[in-house]
């Protein structure tokens, strides 16, 4: 048995399906089923002995409950895959078997590709021997992670920043992720950075079957940006999601500096890289501006948004951001409102070059619908206005710098690129 053989454990109390899994897996060259068991207590105590790269879980066992058994496993040995067979095919039960740990839920009856497929899935992300020898990781060193981005493809990282709730940011990003993608033919990732309470699922309509949650439990020097795009979904528009986790639990154990990595690499995949983030400034937010080239501040014609961005916008000074390229966008606009934009400008001293008038049945029905406007409705004035965004984010992309800015105190003011002054 190879390095790169997968190995598997398979847990089910039906003796007749037990064999049959075994002798279909084992009809392929990569995969050894290399232990059996009838019970949950039995498939946790063989899991922690064996530690296969795959177990394959049946839902229904007579002991206990095929959730508690993979939450037991993965608490454990986080590395193992768990694969939980199940006869319940409601996207809830997907997402309590994610929670429970699972990296994928299988809905019987299921045909022999399907299964080798995610076997074969599953088992690629838990055994860092195949990575290498796709390409993807070397095995000698586990850091991965941590070292820059190489120097091929180096896409930017689009930040998109908002002082407070509600102010656009999801929509703004959501859009303008798919106007680069749809406009200007670009690779576009989209990344779902508000981890407690991501929208982005929902203005796209995606079903989260993998999320950050499995991108966090990638073990150190796996993370690479091969094996994280196995991660994404597809979105139609052809944009690629890194969705939020399913759970406040999940999203809880997400460090900030995985989010850095994770954002490093993939840079290597895409062209734009595009976050949307959380109303205010904590430390999950701050890695996505410190990592970013480019950061978008949206801006509302309230006085309570404009203090707020003031406060941000010196914080981003001492954090030596005027050295990324900036873009002001006021969401929003109406006549309506007492303010102007250019008394924005005045106020905070920066250029606005890019207006979203207000238009709420549009944009509320195309979140309701999770059809997003920029790829249903192309010829909204909103999505003009994201156009020309996506145009001077792609005009000036040799100006940039190749590796992100640190973060750096005190800096003086500055802006670049004619987006401030
Ligand atoms: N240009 C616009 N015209 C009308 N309504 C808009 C516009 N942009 C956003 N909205 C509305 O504002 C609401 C908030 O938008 P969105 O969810 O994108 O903001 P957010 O900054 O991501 O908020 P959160 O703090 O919840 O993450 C949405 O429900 C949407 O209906
Ligand atoms: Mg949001």
């Amino acid at each position: 048995m190879g390095n790169t053989t997968i190995r598997i454990l398979v847990v089910d109390d039906v003796p007749e399906s037990r064999d049959n899994i075994e002798r279909l897996l084992n009809f392929e060259p990569d995969f050894r089923v290399v232990g059996k068991a009838a019970r949950g207590e039995e498939g946790i105590e063989q899991a922690l002995r064996l530690q296969p790269h795959v177990v394959l879980l049946d839902q229904t066992l007579p002991d206990r409950d095929g959730l508690e058994v993979a939450a037991a496993i993965t608490a454990r040995a986080p590395g193992i895959g768990v694969i939980l067979l199940g006869l319940d095919a409601d996207p809830a039960m997907l997402r309590r078997a994610m929670a429970a740990g699972a990296r994928e839920y299988l809905t019987k009856p299921f045909n022999y590709e399907e299964l080798v497929e995610v076997v074969r899935r599953v088992g690629r992300l838990a055994n860092p021997h195949i990575a290498a020898a796709n390409g993807a990781v070397p095995t000698h060193h586990a850091v991965a992670m941590s070292s820059p981005p190489s120097p091929g493809r180096s896409g930017e990282v689009v930040t998109v920043l908002g002082s407070k709730g509600g102010i656009g940011r999801t929509f703004l990003a959501t859009n303008l992720a798919i106007v680069l993608r749809s406009r200007l033919e670009r690779e576009v990732v989209l990344v779902d950075a508000d981890l407690m309470r991501g929208d982005v699922a929902v203005l796209l309509n995606l079903t989260p079957q993998r999320t950050w949650t499995d991108v966090a439990r990638l073990p150190v020097g796996m993370a690479d940006s091969e094996v994280i795009r196995d991660l994404l979904t597809r979105h139609v528009s052809g944009i690629r999601v890194l969705l939020a986790p399913a759970s406040l639990e999940e999203a809880e154990h997400i460090q900030a500096a995985r989010v850095q990595e994770t954002l490093q690499e993939l840079r290597r995949i895409a062209d734009f890289v595009v976050v949307d983030t959380r109303g205010g400034y904590d430390d999950i937010t701050l890695a996505c501006a410190d990592v970013a080239t480019t950061l978008v501040w949206v801006l509302s014609l309230e006085m309570t948004a404009i203090k707020d961005t003031k406060l941000f916008l010196d914080l981003a000074t001492r954090l030596g951001y005027q050295e990324k390229r900036q873009f002001f966008v006021l969401n929003h606009v109406s006549p309506a409102s007492g303010l102007t934009p250019d008394e924005v400008e005045e106020t905070l001293r920066v250029l606005i070059p890019v207006r979203i008038p207000s238009d709420a049945t549009a944009v509320v029905r195309s979140i309701n619908e999770g059809s997003p406007l920029a790829w249903n409705s192309r010829q909204h004035r909103i999505v003009a206005e994201l156009e020309r965004l996506a145009q001077l984010m792609a005009e000036d992309r040799e100006e940039l710098p190749q590796e992100p800015i640190r973060r750096r105190r005190f800096a003086l003011p500055r802006f670049r690129n004619g987006t401030a002054r």
